[in-house]
């Protein structure tokens, strides 16, 4: 690790404690410690996760790194600190913000994203990429999960913090997210080699759904073995926990996730109104696609079954349309 690399993890690590004693120790720390805790947080996961508390002043974090020596320049690279371009000074990127700490894999801390307590835009507030922190390469919470993925060989992918932190708070310690960014090659390259399973747990919002998809896809792809969980539509993993509990969301999401297969079934429904007989081909077609991909005689025979029950279809038919399927492709 370059020198530099190092005094910008160590410029963070400080922040990090500052930023938690803030928030569990002082005055100025209380709104946000009482969001926090209208949320479902309990002092547990604010303890686990590091959570902080940034001040709404301009000025917090550079005069303290400045007094511990760090040169702002630098810091500024880090993403840390902004210089204003009028007179070259410098003002604080996180101001009044909930902090979750953004680790590397082996435990350091790399960035950071504060949430707003209120509507301000943007919801999160992330580090930039910057010599230590390259977002497609992270997951946030490997660092903490990487024993229970190990023990499992299991890994859950979710959206974002919230969703990690009410899934902790739950008994899962295997999850991780992706910070609302698409998941990338290289975040398939750590699934794989750390888990035999991975279960997506996105938000069942349109865009959690398609995320989803896209998602399972890359997965499939790179020979990693997926489940999707399901939940109630509209609902995150951390809504889910704070509306049904905690054990609801371990049995009925996290332990009733389905084979990638019936996910498929459910993706390809949307947007189709099915008694519509042109909208029932175009899905018959293109889950027929999706079956005739599948390795397992006895999977695809399965899921032929289930087509052909649901639409009065004959089973002999689906069975030579498929097999034609997999002869055409490429
Ligand atoms: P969501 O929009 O689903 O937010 O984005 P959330 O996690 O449910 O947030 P809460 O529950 O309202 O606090 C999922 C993830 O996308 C990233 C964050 O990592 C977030 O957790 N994101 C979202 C950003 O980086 N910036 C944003 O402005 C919004
Ligand atoms: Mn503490
Ligand atoms: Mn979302
Ligand atoms: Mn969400
Ligand atoms: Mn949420």
């Amino acid at each position: 690790v370059p020198g530099h690399h190092q005094q910008m993890i160590e410029a963070h690590d400080l922040l990090r404690k500052f930023y938690h004693h803030l928030l569990v120790n002082t005055d100025e720390g209380q709104h946000a410690l009482e969001y926090l805790e209208s949320r479902g947080i309990s002092r547990e996961s604010i303890e686990k996760f590091q959570i902080g508390y940034a001040l709404p002043t301009w000025e917090f974090a550079s005069n303290l790194l400045q007094k511990r020596g760090f040169a702002l320049e630098q810091m500024e690279k880090a993403g840390l600190v902004i210089q204003r371009e009028k007179d070259g000074t410098y003002f604080d990127r996180f101001r009044d913000r909930i902090m979750f700490p953004i680790l590397d894999h082996q435990g350091n801390t790399i960035a950071f994203s504060g949430r707003a307590l209120g509507a301000d835009e943007p919801k999160y507030l992330n580090s930039p990429e910057t010599p230590i922190f390259n977002k497609s390469k992270i997951l946030y919470n490997f660092s903490l999960a990487r024993p229970s993925i190990r023990r499992q060989q299991q890994i859950i992918l979710f959206e974002g913090f919230a969703d990690v932190i009410a899934a902790d708070r739950a008994g899962i310690e295997n999850g991780v997210a992706t910070m609302g960014t698409s998941l990338t090659s290289e975040h398939v390259a750590i699934i794989k080699k750390n888990a035999q399973l991975v279960t997506i747990c996105y938000d069942s919002d349109n865009a959690g759904v398609e995320a989803a998809y896209r998602a399972s896809v890359m997965l499939q792809e790179a020979g990693c073995p997926v489940k999707v969980a399901q939940m109630p539509s509209g609902l995150d993993p951390d809504d889910f926990v704070r509306k049904h509990g905690e054990e609801k969301f371990r049995n009925e999401v996290i332990g009733s996730s389905s084979p990638l297969m019936s996910f498929k079934l459910h993706y390809f429904r949307r947007g189709k109104n099915l008694q519509n007989e042109g909208d029932r081909l175009q899905y018959v077609d293109e889950v027929l696609n999706e079956i005739s991909s599948l390795k397992s005689a006895v999977e695809q025979d399965y899921y032929l079954r289930q087509i052909a029950d649901e639409f009065s279809l004959s089973l002999e038919a689906l069975k030579q349309q498929a097999s034609h399927n997999s002869k055409s492709k490429p």
